[in-house]
This record gives structure tokens, sequence and C-alpha cells, in this order.
């Protein structure tokens, strides 16, 4: 049986949001339709969510700390192969600070230093607060990651972690993994 994205590969980095645990729905439904998924995460993200059970989720090493040491990775920089290696970039989870990180080029964590070497489009969808969504720094931030090509999904209205109904809700699973799909293989 032949699956929509098949022999595709994709990137998922994932940041210290409570919808965290939600990537592990993402990695799932990639692997479902056939991609090969493997997880860069920042130290915030283990908080809420282990490398262990994303590493049992996508059948890959975890990348959770740029100091690790890979051993697929002769020279140490699982990053850089983790850049070189995939199709799409998609960050779920994505927090204000991370976006921020994101928009200014920092690369101290596996899935900005990942996203700094990498040369494939990147897709983000942030999750948090109503207030923190709307602050300027953020709207900045995410029109930064825009007018470089990048593609924000989301966030949407609905119940946020604080019990609040609000703009801030991370995207669905099924409509990230469709966007990765709308990209790599226009839908299908
Ligand atoms: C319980 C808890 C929940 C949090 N939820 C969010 C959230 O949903 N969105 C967000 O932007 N920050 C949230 N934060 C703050 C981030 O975890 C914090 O800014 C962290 O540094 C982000 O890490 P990252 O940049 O690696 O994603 C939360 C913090 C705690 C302690």
């Amino acid at each position: 049986m032949t699956l929509p994205l098949d022999g595709h590969r994709v990137l998922v980095g994932v940041g210290g949001s409570v919808a965290a645990f939600k990537a592990c729905q993402v990695v799932t439904d990639l692997r479902r339709d056939g991609a090969e998924v493997k997880v860069a995460m920042t130290e915030a993200a283990t908080h809420f969510v282990t490398p262990t059970l994303l590493r049992a989720l996508s059948g890959h090493r975890v990348a959770s700390s740029i100091w690790e040491d890979d051993p697929e990775a002769g020279h140490g920089m699982s990053h850089l192969d983790l850049a070189m290696w995939c199709e799409v970039q998609v960050v779920v989870a994505a927090s204000a600070d991370l976006i921020a990180r994101l928009a200014l080029g920092l690369a101290g964590d596996p899935v900005t230093a990942t996203a700094l070497a990498c040369r494939a489009p990147l897709l983000v969808a942030p999750a948090m607060e109503s207030a923190m969504w709307e602050h300027p720094a953020t709207q900045g931030n995410a029109a930064t990651l825009t007018a470089r090509g990048g593609r924000i999904i989301g966030p949407v209205y609905g119940r946020l972690a604080s019990g609040h109904e609000s703009t801030g809700r991370m995207a669905e699973p099924d409509v990230i993994v469709a966007a990765v799909r709308e990209l790599l293989v226009g839908g299908a």
C-alpha cells in the first residue's frame, strides 16, 4: 500500500509549551502517513514530554541536547546531520521564547541550532496564552519568520492551559500534519 508521505523525511522540533504532549500525536500521524520522522527538542520540552517516549514513537534517537554524543554523527554535531537530512522542519508546541529565538537566529538548543543550519522549509505551530501570543514582541517575531518564508500554523481559539478560552491553543495535530503533507506532496 502506498502512503502519502512514503519516502519523505520530516524533522519534528518540540518546544516547552504545555501542548508538547501533542507532539506525540504529530509524530505518530506523520509515521502513519509513511514519513520517516526524527525529533529534536529543547530542554524545556523535556519537562513536558520525555525523549524516551518520542524515541519510541519516532523510531529514532531524539536530539534533546546539543552536547549529547550521537553515535550516528561521527563529528558530534547531530544538529548538522538533522539539518541536512530533513525535507521539512515542523516545530510544534512552539513557545513564545522559542519563536523569539528562531526569529533572532539563536542556536543554543537542538531545535534552533538545527533550524539555523537548515535550508528546508520551516513550519511553526505556536502554543501559548493569548496575552503572550498577542504581545507585539511575539507578533513581530512570528512576522519575521513568515517574512523569511516560514509558515505559522495557528494558533487557534479554544481552551488554554490556564482554563481560559482565547486564541493561543496549538493547531490540532491533524491540521499540522495536513500542512506538512501539503508542503511535501501538494495535499495529496
Ligand atoms: C507549567 C508551564 C507551562 C508553560 N506553558 C507555556 C506555554 O504553553 N507556552 C509558552 O510560550 N510558554 C509556556 N511556559 C513557559 C516556557 O516553558 C518557558 O518560556 C521556556 O523557557 C520555553 O522553552 P523553549 O523556548 O525551549 O520552548 C510554561 C511554563 C511552565 C512552567
